[in-house]
């Protein structure tokens, strides 16, 4: 196979081998197929059809600088998982499953692992959906479980840490007060598509959604989420309309590591001229520098725009969280809270 460049590459869907698949009918589980056929065949009145019983997740498979291929937390994306498949009402696959077909499906990728020292990633997407006919509203007895993988670049398709701009929503909403905003599902998205679509028509890489009921402090990225450092302090939102994300959970405890103050808390809009660095962070994003973001207001006079001025580069404390979380999911720094899961080759 031709080498692949990776810096050439974004976050997108790359042809691989193979995906894994389980479903989970009545009741029982099947065992997982490794297949080469990359298409379903679904009951067209299958839930999530109509309903959107549907959730997913994101991780990351990496080459280490040893020749090992680590996994960073899964145990933590198949909790979420089931958490997600708890709001739908639908059954989950449980921890040992979910596990086992990363493994698998990463082992049947395997020559999609990019190489330790390129910004590549081979970026796994596990999605359960209901596949039961029907027609009234109901959750899903019946549920596919899949593990697909990509081999990506990064996010952007820029080099790492190339800040970008962001725009605050004013006139849509991510997520509901009481709504599923803390839960991984394909609806969220949905949600955020067509505000997305126009941030993106403005030239902004990023939209940056505010809380539903007020419209006054941050809530996330449509794709990550928020953290901001100001006088020594780590700051992020807490709110339980936000995706609680496993690298900003994982980005608290570094920065604890690090001396930093960590704090969870409510962020007005307001304080946003106030912070020295700003990024959004995930697993596709890993952590992205922010280097503005614009607030277009309407006035009876107009709209108006407010920039929120930020360094046009990674600035220095993000830039050594960065590192130590890269450092950790390619064994190039020690993995003092046992987050790195080990694949082996696939004989
Ligand atoms: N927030 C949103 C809306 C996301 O899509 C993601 C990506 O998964 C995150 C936050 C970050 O979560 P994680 O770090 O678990 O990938
Ligand atoms: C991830 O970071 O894994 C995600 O799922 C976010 C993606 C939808 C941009």
């Amino acid at each position: 196979m031709a080498e692949i460049d990776y810096s050439k590459r974004s976050f997108s869907y790359y042809p691989t081998n193979a995906i894994v698949y389980a479903t989970c009918i009545e009741g029982k589980w099947s065992k997982p197929v490794v297949t080469d056929n990359f298409n379903f065949s679904l009951h067209c009145f299958a839930g999530v059809f109509h309903y959107a019983p549907c959730c997913f997740e994101g991780l990351k498979a990496f080459r280490g600088v040893d020749g090992r291929v680590r996994l960073f937390r899964p145990d933590e994306n198949a909790k979420r998982m089931e958490s997600s498949a708890q709001y739908l009402d639908m059954p989950a696959p449980s921890m040992e499953l979910f596990l086992d077909m990363c493994v698998s499906c990463v082992q049947a990728n395997w020559e999609f692992l990019p190489p330790t020292d390129s910004c590549g990633s081979l970026y796994l997407r596990p999605v359960l959906f209901g596949i039961n006919p029907q027609l009234g509203i109901h959750s899903s007895r019946d549920v596919m479980f899949a593990v697909m993988a990509s081999g990506v670049g990064t996010y952007s398709g820029a080099k790492i840490l190339v800040p970008g701009t962001a725009v605050l929503s004013r006139n849509y909403d991510r997520a509901a007060t009481y709504g599923s905003g803390g839960y991984k599902l394909g609806a969220n998205y949905a949600q955020s598509l067509h505000a997305y679509n126009l941030a993106h028509k403005m030239g902004y890489r990023e939209l940056l959604f505010l809380d539903s009921a007020t419209h006054t402090h941050i809530e996330e990225f449509g794709s990550s989420n928020f953290f901001a450092i100001k006088h020594g302090c780590y700051i992020t939102p807490n709110s339980p309309s936000v995706l609680p994300s496993i690298t900003n959970k994982s980005l608290r405890k570094v920065a604890e590591e690090f001396g930093l103050k960590v704090e969870r808390r409510t962020i007005f809009v307001d304080e946003l001229e106030t912070f020295e660095e700003v990024n959004s962070c995930g697993t596709a994003v890993v952590i992205t520098p922010i280097s503005r973001i614009d607030d277009k207001v309407t006035l009876e006079s107009g709209t108006i725009t407010r920039e929120y001025k930020y360094l046009d580069e990674c600035g220095p404390i993000s830039r050594k969280l960065y590192d130590r979380i890269i450092g950790i999911q390619k064994g190039m720094e020690e993995d003092t809270y046992g987050w790195c899961m080990f694949v082996n080759e696939p004989k």
